[in-house]
């Protein structure tokens, strides 16, 4: 099989880029490893930003989003039995957030695709991409028990973390730089309506929680817990009371308990590869960094990346000028390492580290009162948080 772009992972990454490129007229084939009901099931994130919904709208995939995303104009933060909210419009020229699960990002695309869209082939699994440095980079796949080849004018891996595509960049030409932070977070979905109109971001001497929803009737909500935690070793009554310690507030709020329907542990790091392009070979998405959850920038990095990546595609295709290709890795990392840098911050804010000291926890309560109390420390929040402009 022989295409202009071949995109490796039907991820949120893929699929967006997929979608955009069809609609420019640039023929591409994606490559998806699991299947259908996998990729569409998969709990991750919740939380689109503004760029994000805009690319999006854009791209022609957010009716149901714009019907049933929950927007939310702010978030709030807790510390030392006090509460104070962060709005984000009047700090941030009208930027808002949406309340969208992966998942339903994930069913959109698909269908989409699946109904006019580029070829989708679930079950094809890449073993390896060769010939970066050439004019005919291949993917060689496995589908339906037969090895595979795909010819394409460019590559782009959008094969999350665990993805092979990274490879094809040769060791000498690559730089990973990452950290590895010293808890997880324990995520659970449950059946009850939120105890809250916007997502609490709770600071506690017992770790951090944060309290998160899917809809007006399913919560979401995250505890700190150590590295390698058991799930089983948490009772749905030892996870609701730790909750309740830990989300405590002066004043009347109450956390509502519901049946718990999921429970798993998430570890938390930083990675970043550059660069993000070797030859006619792209890395897009989680396949070229992760940030730990605290602030919500995974997928919404992968949309900005796939979204520079798709202007660049286009221009090249329509133009013949490569010059936005060329860029590519410095635009996309510039932002990258913002989002690394926000991401950083509000973890190490909100949590409490292992060896944390007393020197530590007084800085993290100084660093919180200042967000409260100067409309400039609140609106860097903002500003990261709902999703800074595109280049
Ligand atoms: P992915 O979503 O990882 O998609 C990559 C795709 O490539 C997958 O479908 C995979 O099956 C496919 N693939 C991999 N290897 C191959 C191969 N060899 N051949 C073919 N296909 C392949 N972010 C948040 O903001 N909040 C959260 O709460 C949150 N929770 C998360 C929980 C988990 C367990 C993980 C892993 C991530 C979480 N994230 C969260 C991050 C967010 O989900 C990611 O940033 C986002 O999924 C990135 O999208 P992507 O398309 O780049 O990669
Ligand atoms: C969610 C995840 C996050 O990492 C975050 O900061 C906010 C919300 C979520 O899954 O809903």
């Amino acid at each position: 099989m022989q295409t202009t772009v071949g995109i490796i992972g039907g991820g949120p990454a893929g699929l967006l880029l997929a979608r955009m490129l069809h609609r420019a007229g640039v023929e591409c084939v994606v490559l998806e490893s699991r299947d259908r009901a996998y990729v569409e099931q998969r709990q991750r994130a919740g939380i689109l930003e503004q760029p994000t919904v805009d690319a999006l709208r854009e791209a022609g995939a957010a009716e149901r989003l714009d019907a049933e995303g929950l927007v939310h104009d702010g978030i709030e933060l807790r510390w030392d039995g006090r509460s104070h909210r962060i709005d984000f419009p009047s700090l941030t020229d009208g930027r808002r957030v949406w309340v969208y699960a992966q998942t339903e990002v994930v069913k959109d695309l698909i269908a989409l695709q699946l109904e006019d869209g580029a070829p989708l082939f679930f079950g094809a699994e890449v073993t390896s991409v060769e010939g970066a440095d050439t004019d005919r980079p291949t993917v060689h796949y496995t589908h339906e028990g037969r090895d595979e080849v795909l010819t394409c004018d460019y590559v782009v891996g959008c094969d999350g973390f665990h993805g092979v595509t990274r490879a094809a960049i040769p060791d000498g030409v690559q730089r990973t730089y990452d950290r590895v932070y010293p808890y997880s977070w324990l995520g659970i979905l449950a059946d009850v309506p939120p105890s809250c109109d916007e997502l609490i971001y709770a600071h506690s001497p017992r770790g951090f929680a944060l309290h998160s929803m899917r809809s007006p009737e399913v919560s979401r909500l995250y505890l700190q817990v150590p590295n390698g935690t058991d799930p089983a070793d948490w009772s749905d009554e030892r996870i609701w009371d730790e909750l309740d310690a830990r989300f405590a507030v002066d004043g009347d709020w109450k956390l509502r308990r519901g049946p718990i329907t999921a429970k798993s542990v998430l570890p938390m790091r930083s990675s970043v590869t550059e660069p993000m392009r070797h030859g006619r070979v792209f890395l897009a998405g989680d396949a070229a960094h992760i940030v730990p959850p605290t602030g919500a920038k995974g997928l919404n990095l992968a949309a900005a990346d796939v979204v520079v990546l798709a202007r660049a595609l286009v221009r090249r295709h329509t133009t013949g000028s490569s010059d936005l290709l060329d860029a590519y890795s410095d635009t996309c990392l510039r932002r990258v390492w913002r989002a690394e840098h926000f991401s950083y911050v509000m973890t190490t804010t909100l949590h409490t580290d292992p060896g944390q000291s007393g020197f530590d926890t007084r800085l993290q309560i100084s660093q919180l009162d200042r967000i409260a109390s100067s409309p400039h420390a609140a609106a860097e929040l903002a500003q990261n948080y709902a999703g800074l402009p595109l280049p």
